[in-house]
């Protein structure tokens, strides 16, 4: 799909990602997630700002996104939450950064929007400091088999929808970028997946 589209997709639905009607369970993923943030912060595609509740004090946050509503809310929830931050309105497939720039990159429900999602790992493992942490909460196809039919059954009319694809399978694409994997949880019949990484030798 076009970007343009797509742009046009997500600033329809800020206003729904800033009511924020997560379950508890999401909530407390972010939490557990979020918690090991530290330093000089990227996130990716942030939304209306759903993490920065749960950002320890004194990070600093480059947040990017190409949607200006999404950006507009963000923006009104980091200074509910005194979150630093500085604001990135872009195509984060098409920005570059010096490598080794962040301690800590963040990604959070946006490895299903990309176009080229393996790109994008590569691109956080050169932009993170050497031994800097990524840190991902990412959602895909089930390992259920009813789940992952259905899923594919409505990938194509849930992605023009809501620019969403339902069925990437997170920890192969995470496994294949080369990161060095700590940590990894996954939940509703794996469908969810909580990753705490680092960049991989080389990178
Ligand atoms: C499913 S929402 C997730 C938002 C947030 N990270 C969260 O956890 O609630 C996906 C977000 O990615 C943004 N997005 C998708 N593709 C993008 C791209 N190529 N560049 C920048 N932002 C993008 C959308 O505008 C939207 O805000």
């Amino acid at each position: 799909m076009e970007k343009e589209r797509l742009v046009r997709i997500f600033d329809r639905q800020a206003a729904k990602y800033e009511s924020n009607k997560e379950s508890s369970n999401l909530k407390k993923w972010r939490r557990e997630l979020l918690s090991q943030a530290e330093g000089e912060v990227l996130e990716l595609a942030v939304g209306a700002g759903a993490n920065f509740p749960y950002y320890p004090p004194d990070v600093k946050v480059t947040a990017a996104d190409f949607s200006q509503e999404m950006l507009g809310a963000a923006r009104k929830k980091a200074s509910n939450y005194n979150i630093q931050a500085e604001w990135i309105c872009a195509d984060i497939e098409k920005l570059e950064f010096e490598s080794h720039s962040f301690d800590t990159i963040v990604s959070t429900l946006s490895f299903c929007c990309y176009g080229n999602p393996a790109e994008m790992l590569k691109k956080i493992q050169r932009w993170c400091k050497p031994g800097g942490k990524i840190l991902l909460f990412e959602h895909g196809i089930s390992s259920n088999i009813f789940v992952s039919g259905a899923q594919r059954v409505l990938n194509p009319l849930l992605y023009k929808m809501i620019g969403c694809h339902q069925t990437r399978d997170i920890l192969n694409l995470v496994h294949e970028s080369g990161l060095t994997v700590q940590r990894t949880e996954s939940h509703w019949l794996n469908m969810f997946h909580i990753i705490w990484a680092s960049p991989g030798e080389g990178f």
